[in-house]
């Protein structure tokens, strides 16, 4: 309504003002989507979040997501001013790996290379040697194996055992889970493909073993939205948030998008799949964090240095 126009107009007029950029993540609400993409930001996989946010030239970054994705941004760009619509926007993975935990398991693996998703915090992205997004998991893990690497991989074990099914590496895994895609069941999906013969199926590899083995394309979000942009079929079953759905309509109009199921039966569950955390990003938010400062991400600066070094190596070997 009016509320939302005029709410829209003046996170317009303060990203210009304050020199700011939004950067978003598929998961967010759409209003958010389209106003990053209508002011020169972006809507975003994780690892496309990074290296924009690092090579823009706005002096403020305004990350709308969840807050790994507004702290690397901070870490990759000391310099920047980062900030969130509601700093506390977590995620299941990052609260499942406590940085002193994480340190002994480690230590006690000091013969692996360690591994980390990027949905982890910065005490434990300092503790590794790559960081990871699920983009280019396979490629980083596939290249340390043939160089005879053994792997300490954290936090999501159901992205572990997937690459570790795709490359043979010797993998140890952290036992962490994402709240949303671990929700997707394989039983029900099947009788869902039963119902849609034709339909290719798109699975985030942060789903469950038995919905990855239906998947006909498993990716990060960027490489399920070009799925369905570029992929034969007309129907798609789509296992992740279902927010991505707003850019695959807006990109693939002509495509039929069903969402996997999460619970109970084949008839899609309509809201089930979408992460609490991204949900808590407003265009309310973004205009107080422009208007007042408010949830500005802070990394400690030694810290930050020594996190930056496992983010800029995956940067480096995807570039
Ligand atoms: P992507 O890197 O695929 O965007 O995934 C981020 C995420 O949090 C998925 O739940
Ligand atoms: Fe974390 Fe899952 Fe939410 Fe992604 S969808 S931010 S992995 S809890």
């Amino acid at each position: 309504g009016a509320q939302k126009t005029e709410l829209i107009a003046k996170a317009r007029a303060l990203l210009e003002s304050r020199n700011a950029v939004l950067v978003a993540h598929y998961y967010v609400d759409g209003d958010l989507q389209d106003l990053a993409l209508a002011t020169g930001g972006i809507v975003a996989d994780s690892l496309e979040m990074a290296r924009f946010g690092r090579d823009h030239a706005a002096q403020t970054l305004v990350v709308a997501g969840v807050r790994f994705m507004g702290e690397s941004a901070k870490i990759l760009s000391p310099e920047k001013r980062v900030l969130m619509p509601d700093l506390d926007a977590t995620c299941s993975l990052d609260l499942g790996c406590p940085p002193d935990d994480f340190a002994a398991f480690c230590d006690a693996h000091p013969d692996r290379q360690v591994v980390v998703y990027a949905n982890t915090s910065a005490a434990v992205k300092a503790r590794a040697d790559w960081m990871v997004t699920s983009s280019c998991a396979l490629a980083i893990v596939k290249h340390l194996k043939d160089s005879g690497q053994k792997v300490l991989w954290a936090p999501d074990r159901h992205l572990g055992r997937y690459v570790q099914q795709e490359t043979g590496a010797d993998m140890l895994l952290w036992n962490g889970a994402c709240i949303v895609h671990d929700e997707f069941k394989g039983t029900e999906l099947e009788l869902l493909k039963a119902q849609h013969p034709e339909a290719m199926v798109l699975v985030h590899p942060e789903s469950p073993e038995s919905v990855v083995a239906l998947a006909d394309v498993v990716g990060s979000t960027s490489q399920m939205l070009n799925a369905v942009v570029n992929g034969p079929a007309r129907e798609y079953i789509v296992a992740t948030d279902n927010l991505i759905m707003h850019r695959m309509r807006q990109l693939a109009p002509g495509k039929v998008l069903i969402e996997a199921p999460t619970a109970g039966n084949a008839a899609s569950c309509k809201s089930c799949a979408h992460c609490p955390w991204m949900a808590m990003n407003g265009l309310q938010g973004v205009v107080d964090c422009l208007e007042h400062g408010h949830g500005e991400i802070q990394v400690e600066a030694s810290l930050g240095r020594q996190a930056q070094a496992c983010i800029t190596r995956m940067l480096d070997f995807v570039k």
